[in-house]
């Protein structure tokens, strides 16, 4: 029995339409509803161009590639300390070689050492808002045309959130939006669909034609099925996965390798982009008030800390940073015997040193926690009562 289940996507009536139709219709790679999108986005992100792909890292690997043939020269990117390790991954696979900057207790870059990385004549430099927790992204624009960096403003997680009257991922050279589980517009797993802005416009010609060259993205329909039956669904469908992943199988519906394909959006998930795009609003506001209420029942524990939070602030998702020296798998277990679900963050992509350290005790330390539209204040009050129990029970038994 899960009681405070995590949420990995929002989705409403308008979602399951829009697959039936896309569905129905035979038109699950190709269709209207791409072309729909791009009208959306560019309307949404102009004057930056948007670019609708399989993946977020597919944008960065066409971007990293046109950053590489203007300056040949330069070979590091930056990427801060926690970082998705697909980033990375995307990165190497360029050629390049990804280097960690330091982050602060927010999870973003800290800015004393991207100043001094700035300074050694990087390529470029990845900033993600991490968990949508906003940078100061001007003022690293303002320094890396200063330092002649190329800058990629990473909001993969947010989307429709402004910064000094403009939106995430308009900032610097390029852009690049995610729609992927846990983010901010959510259309499925595994190559459902990201967005590569351009917002230099003497990069537009390449990169459009570079998109454009790409295939519409295969494979989406197992996909779509995991997604529902594993992510949306799992409440009803529970550890059932790998019986619909055998069946996929047999079905010959899984090509092993159609999620690593560099593609453009297919048409079922720009289809069921384009329908929760209203929803937008909404789903910021309900994440920020979910937010609140944790800000509100961690005032009465001092050993747990909300570091991303701020009045008003909307956040992907809700991490808490335990006391040092936690059990976080213990804790989880406690957590979920109470049937409270929790998650990890991410794992730092990078052997030990100095700029790793801080993010690698972070990374020890935090705990996602369900943060759904539905957790109601005293939903958090019971989760975060449940979560102080489990460390002092730890701590009693230390
Ligand atoms: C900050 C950040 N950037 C980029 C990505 C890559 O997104 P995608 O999986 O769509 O390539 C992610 C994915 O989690 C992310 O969190």
């Amino acid at each position: 029995m899960t009681r405070h289940a995590l949420s990995y996507a929002d989705w409403s009536g308008a979602e399951y339409r829009s697959v039936a139709r896309s569905l129905l219709g035979g038109r699950v790679r190709q269709g209207r509803a791409s072309a729909q999108l791009a009208l959306r986005l560019d309307a949404d992100y102009a004057p930056s161009r948007a670019y609708a792909l399989n993946y977020a890292h597919t944008g960065l690997a066409l971007a990293l590639a046109a950053f590489k043939r203007r300056r040949p020269q330069r070979n590091v990117v930056l990427v801060p300390a926690y970082i998705c390790p697909s980033v990375v991954s995307t990165i190497s696979a360029c050629g390049l070689q990804a280097q960690p900057v330091a982050v602060g207790d927010d999870l973003n870059l800290d800015m004393r050492a991207l100043r001094e990385a700035l300074g050694q004549a990087p390529l470029a430099l990845v900033a993600p808002h991490m968990f949508a927790c906003p940078l100061p992204i001007d003022e690293i624009e303002t320094q890396c045309r200063a330092a002649e960096v190329f800058l990629v403003d990473d909001a993969a997680q947010v989307a429709g959130v402004r910064h000094q009257g403009r939106l995430l991922g308009t900032f610097g050279d390029v852009g690049l939006l995610s729609f992927a589980q846990s983010k901010t517009i959510v259309t499925g797993i595994r190559g459902s669909g990201g967005v590569l802005l351009v917002n230099e416009p003497s990069l537009d010609d390449e990169l459009g034609a570079a998109c454009a060259a790409l295939p519409p993205s295969p494979g989406r329909l197992a996909a779509l099925l995991e997604f529902c039956w594993n992510y949306l669904w799992a409440d009803r469908t529970g550890a059932s996965g790998d019986h619909l992943e055998r069946l996929l199988d047999t079905l010959g519906l899984r090509p092993a390798d159609a999620g690593e394909v560099q593609a453009r959006i297919s048409n079922l998930d720009a289809g069921i982009a384009l329908a929760q795009w209203p929803r937008l609003e909404g789903i910021i506001a309900a994440r920020r008030t979910v937010a609140a209420h944790y800000h509100a029942a961690l005032q009465e524990q001092d050993a747990i800390r909300f570091p991303q939070f701020a009045p008003g602030r909307y956040l992907a998702r809700v991490m808490l940073l335990l006391p040092e020296g936690s059990d976080l798998a213990a804790c989880r277990t406690q957590l979920r015997r109470q049937g409270i679900q929790s998650r990890l963050g991410y794992r730092i992509p990078f052997p030990d040193q100095a700029a790793t350290r801080h993010a690698q005790a972070l990374a020890s330390r935090l705990l996602g926690m369900p943060s759904g539209a539905d957790i109601s204040a005293e939903d958090t009050r019971d989760i975060c009562q449940h979560l102080s129990q489990a460390l002092s029970d730890f701590h009693s038994k230390v």
